[in-house]
């Protein structure tokens, strides 16, 4: 769907870019012809997204960091300059969550998931924000966070509030770094099936009931998002600015009144309702 250079000549750091939805835009972003810095905690993923990388024919970097850590993050960013000479896109990618009853959660807890979600993504966006200021030929970040939010949801709470701060904290920037030629834009992605995500929060029956509360029917393709990711990070969305925009088969508006009522089947739908209307008055 894109020209097979719709990337070239951009550098894009992608944290948590090892695994999961990180690992799927890495990939994609290389075969478009950006060179890619996956950045995370554990060295064996992004070592291999770096070779299946190289066995395309593309450029990759690992770099080894923790976005919780403003220094090591800082020190990361001068790394990629070093080797790549510059930084066009980043991607706000790394998280962490857990279902948990709130009640039970303690500061540590809260402060593990928000410490990686809202910290991490402030350090990447603070340390990159800054080169790019300096380089004052622009740049793009993108960052990824969750339809709950603006609509909140139940037992991952400290995901919720991280996720709520870095959508505000887009479009915050959006506005103040706009004269910099900065764009900064969110993604929201619904339920993908990724080893990271499902592990942590996918009970047993869940999936089955997932798919069903979907207006598509089933769940989001990795490679999904990677070209939305893709598109919203080139040059053809230039004036795409402040804007989160959602990937997720319609499924947080299931929520809304009347909705739910597409799961019954249509016949049951229709008795129902005929039984509600008054009869006609007779002539
Ligand atoms: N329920 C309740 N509390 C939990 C928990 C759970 N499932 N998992 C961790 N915690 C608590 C720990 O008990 C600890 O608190 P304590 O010191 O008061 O006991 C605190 O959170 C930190 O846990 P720890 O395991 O030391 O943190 P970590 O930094 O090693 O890991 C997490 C961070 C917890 C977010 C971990 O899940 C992680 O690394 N996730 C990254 C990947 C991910 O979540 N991907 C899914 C994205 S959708």
């Amino acid at each position: 769907m894109f020209a097979h250079d719709l990337l070239a000549g951009k550098v894009i750091v992608v944290t948590g870019g090892g695994t999961g939805l990180g690992r799927s835009m890495a990939l994609r972003f290389a075969e478009l012809g950006a060179r890619v810095a996956v950045l995370g905690r554990r060295p064996e993923p992004l070592a291999e997204v770096v070779q299946a990388i190289a066995a395309g024919g593309g450029d990759a970097l690992a770099i080894n960091a923790d976005v919780r850590d403003a220094a090591r993050v800082n020190a990361a960013v001068e790394e990629v300059l070093a080797h790549f000479g510059a930084i066009h896109v980043l991607v706000n990618n790394a998280a962490g969550n857990f279902l948990a009853l709130t009640e039970t959660l303690s500061p540590n807890a809260f402060n593990a998931v928000v410490g990686i979600v809202l910290n991490g993504t402030f350090h990447c966006t603070s340390a990159v924000g800054k080169h790019m200021i300096a380089r004052g030929t622009g740049g793009c970040i993108l960052n990824i966070v969750a339809t709950y939010a603006w609509t909140g949801a139940a037992y991952v709470v400290p995901s919720v509030c991280a996720k709520a701060g870095v959508l505000a904290m887009t479009r915050a920037l959006a506005v103040e770094w706009g004269r910099y030629r900065i764009r900064l834009n969110a993604i929201a992605p619904g339920p993908f099936p990724t080893e990271g995500a499902w592990s942590r929060l996918m009970l047993p029956g869940m999936d089955e009931e997932g798919r069903r509360r979907n207006p598509t029917g089933r769940f989001g393709d990795p490679t999904e998002l990677a070209n939305l990711a893709a598109y919203l990070v080139s040059d053809a969305a230039g004036y795409i600015n402040g804007e989160c925009v959602t990937i997720d088969g319609g499924e947080w508006l299931m929520g809304q009144s009347f909705n739910a009522l597409t799961l019954l089947p249509p016949e049951q739908f229709q008795a129902m309702v005929a039984a509600l209307r008054p009869p006609k008055p007779s002539a």
